[in-house]
């Protein structure tokens, strides 16, 4: 949200994960859409930094549709080796070459499905850092946890363990994503993101000489009918969005709520 006077200024990101959805022709013709749509907004100059975070085998595509528009482009996921005997996986380096600005990492969803841990985050997260990337760091607990009030303990051991020591407002990002609220259509009120919100930016702030400056998203069933009320709470500096990213017209509508 716009900050008060005399707090840091952070723009607002609106960050659309396409997890494992999207083939050549219609991934083509969202990014397309999207361009189309930044390029037609007041001469570029959009309200918020947006961001698409496609499945690896488009982004070579998606960089040349997206070059010389303002919506980067984004990894789901890089591995903290900078190279070498690692079937499968694609290096922070090789993303940066592909035309990514950013690396999601830490997504529940890799932490279920491969059970990646906290430290193996902090790892990728740093090798995200030394190609240059941005590293959007994702923390969130499970519905036990929240019920068992837990969930600051769990998003604040998550962030202790997660973030690099060279993480810096500059080139980390986080993003709270409640793992019951993600493709579930329920979400937080807004009391609890501000108080999740508020917590980390005091972590971070405890932390980091420029925690004051680092964005904060929500992540979590988001879409076009909550995003104004999302964005409008206190801390919270964008969104990460999973199945409304993958329709042009509310991605664009929740890009409108920013500003
Ligand atoms: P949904 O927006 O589909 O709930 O997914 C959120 C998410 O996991 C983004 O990373």
């Amino acid at each position: 949200m716009s900050p008060a006077s005399g707090a840091p200024q952070r723009r607002t990101l609106i960050a659309g994960n396409w997890k494992m959805n999207g083939r050549r022709a219609d991934g083509l013709a969202l990014a397309e859409d999207l361009a189309r749509r930044a390029a037609g907004s007041a001469a570029g100059q959009l309200a918020c930094d947006l961001l698409i975070c496609p499945p690896t085998t488009l982004l070579i595509p998606l960089g040349e549709a997206l070059a010389g528009s303002p919506i980067a482009l984004g990894g789901q996921d890089c591995h903290w080796a900078e190279k070498g005997a690692h079937t499968g996986d694609v290096s922070a380096a090789m993303l940066a070459d592909a035309g990514c600005r950013f690396v999601i990492v830490g997504h529940s969803e890799r932490r279920a499905d491969h059970g990646e841990t906290d430290a193996a985050v902090r790892d990728k997260a740093r090798a995200a850092l030394a190609a240059g990337l941005t590293a959007i760091i994702c923390l969130g607990e499970i519905e036990a946890a929240r019920e068992r009030g837990e969930t600051l303990a769990v998003v604040e051991g998550q962030l202790n363990d997660s973030l690099p020591e060279q993480a810096s407002a500059a080139n980390t990002v986080i993003a709270y994503e409640p793992v019951w609220a993600i493709g579930s259509g329920r979400t937080p009120t807004v009391e609890e993101i501000a108080r999740v919100h508020g917590h980390l930016r005091r972590k971070l702030q405890d932390r980091m000489s420029d925690g004051d400056r680092v964005r904060i998203l929500y992540g979590g069933s988001v879409k076009a009918a909550n995003a104004a009320e999302i964005l409008a709470i206190d801390e919270v500096d964008g969104a990460l969005i999973g199945g409304a990213s993958l329709k042009a017209d509310e991605f664009w509508a929740i890009a409108q709520s920013c500003g």
